[in-house]
């Protein structure tokens, strides 16, 4: 079935278009706005959202792939983005994102088997003076250890998801971005 906007979502993009002069300037929300309502950012939502505010679909794609907060795939409830730029680094970041990684099975890039948590390895959070730093969803987690990643996880796992979600046998399928 094609994809398509809700009638909600419409309603939603043609707000934000006519807060911006410029077109590509609402290309940010409408695409946050897309995820929402399908999950990820599908080649075929790149079409819609170009066509919705009337930019070319090259501008998009390129939006898409420049930000790693858009996914590409479908991704588990819960996106762990954990940064291992140089203050992170320096401070542990690594040893966090190996740790979490040996926990849920799954490498950085690809989503846990369970279909909770997608792993994204960051460049930076602007959190350095807290390194090392994750985010997920809309909550930073600070100043992380290998155990205190652990303890994170628990508390990821009861907070609502990220935004609208697959099903876990077509998340279990997803490649590494
Ligand atoms: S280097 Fe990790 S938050 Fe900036």
């Amino acid at each position: 079935m094609a994809l398509t906007f809700t009638d909600e979502a419409k309603r939603k993009i043609a707000t934000l278009r006519s807060r911006y002069p410029d077109p590509q300037a609402a290309c940010l929300p409408v695409l946050h706005l897309a995820q929402d309502e399908f999950g990820y950012i599908s080649d075929e939502a790149v079409g819609l959202v170009a066509d919705a505010i009337g930019v070319p679909h090259s501008h998009v794609w390129g939006v898409v792939t420049f930000y790693t907060m858009y996914h590409q795939h479908p991704t588990g409830k819960h996106t762990l983005m954990v940064c291992t730029n140089v203050s992170c680094m320096l401070r542990g970041g690594y040893e966090v994102l190996e740790a979490i990684e040996k926990k849920l099975g799954c490498k950085r890039g690809e989503n846990s088997a369970d279909g909770e948590f997608t792993i994204v390895e960051e460049e930076c959070l602007a959190a350095c003076a807290d390194a090392p730093a994750m985010i997920s969803g809309e909550r930073y987690f600070l100043r992380l250890t290998p155990e205190l990643a652990m303890r994170a996880l628990e508390d990821i796992k009861k907070m609502p998801p990220d935004h609208g979600h697959q099903p876990p046998s077509t998340i279990a399928k997803a490649r590494k971005s």
